[in-house]
């Protein structure tokens, strides 16, 4: 059994030797087309019923922009073009081909890793991060369409040395075992928080219904959001 110390940081920090988001990665797997959220697309046969209990999930996928990013100039690509991103309160312009997703650039162009690549299909969550306040898909988000927005990362709301209340919550509570899911479900209880600052267990399973650990962490997740909860009434915003 591993030490306590040698459990994943729920800061989003890598360790290496962790194949098998890797091996998700090399599926390749088809880009879907963007669902509003995430769980509820595969129970097939419940559409009345998913439609309730999908609009009360935190994390979502971004909408598209009412007027196409290339705007009156025509359309872009599919060569680099330049992309201004507003990360973790840096303004950041990359080259980019217009059909690189929020997450590619996150984790190849800009080294913040801690949102990670797992299905790469607005299913797991474990890519989540904040657009505008609000948690959403990094891996179905188009680069391009998150301009002109304030987008957070793991990195943005804490540190190794300095955990964010919820990462912290995380830790006491044994929310994480591999940790590949934890950065997301950091970001996506967050993101909960700051709308819902007195989160029942039934609530959270509603709304947590987006992010998926495949280590089954979610007694400990549920215990983390409520003592977070606790620890932040009197301060307000977790993040
Ligand atoms: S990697 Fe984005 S939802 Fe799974
Ligand atoms: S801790 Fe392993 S997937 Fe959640």
């Amino acid at each position: 059994m591993s030490s306590h110390d040698d459990k994943p940081r729920p800061n989003g920090e890598e360790k290496p030797n962790r194949s098998h988001a890797k091996d998700a990665q090399d599926k390749n797997l088809p880009d879907l087309s963007r669902r509003r959220f995430i769980k509820g697309a595969g129970i097939a046969g419940m559409a009345a019923s998913a439609g309730a209990l999908l609009a009360d999930r935190v994390v979502e996928a971004l909408p598209r922009p009412q007027t196409g990013a290339a705007g009156a100039a025509g359309v872009l690509g599919p060569g680099e073009v330049p992309v201004t991103l507003r990360i973790n309160g840096k303004t950041q312009t990359l080259n980019l081909e217009p059909r690189v997703m929020l997450l590619d650039a996150l984790r190849n162009h800009l080294d913040l890793t801690g949102a990670k690549k797992v299905c790469d299909r607005a299913t797991c969550g474990a890519c989540t991060v904040h657009i505008d306040g609000r948690a959403v898909y990094s891996c179905t988000t188009l680069a391009i369409d998150a301009q002109g927005r304030e987008i957070t990362t793991i990195e943005g709301i804490g540190s190794a040395e300095h955990l964010s209340p919820m990462s912290q919550a995380f830790w006491n509570n044994d929310a994480q075992q591999c940790g590949f899911c934890t950065p997301g479900f950091v970001m996506a209880c967050t993101a909960y928080l700051n709308h819902e600052p007195h989160p029942t267990r039934e609530g959270l399973e509603k709304s947590l219904g987006g992010n998926i650990c495949r280590c089954g962490t979610y007694m400990g997740i549920k215990d983390a959001v409520l003592e977070a909860a606790n620890a932040t009434k009197s301060k307000g915003a977790v993040a």
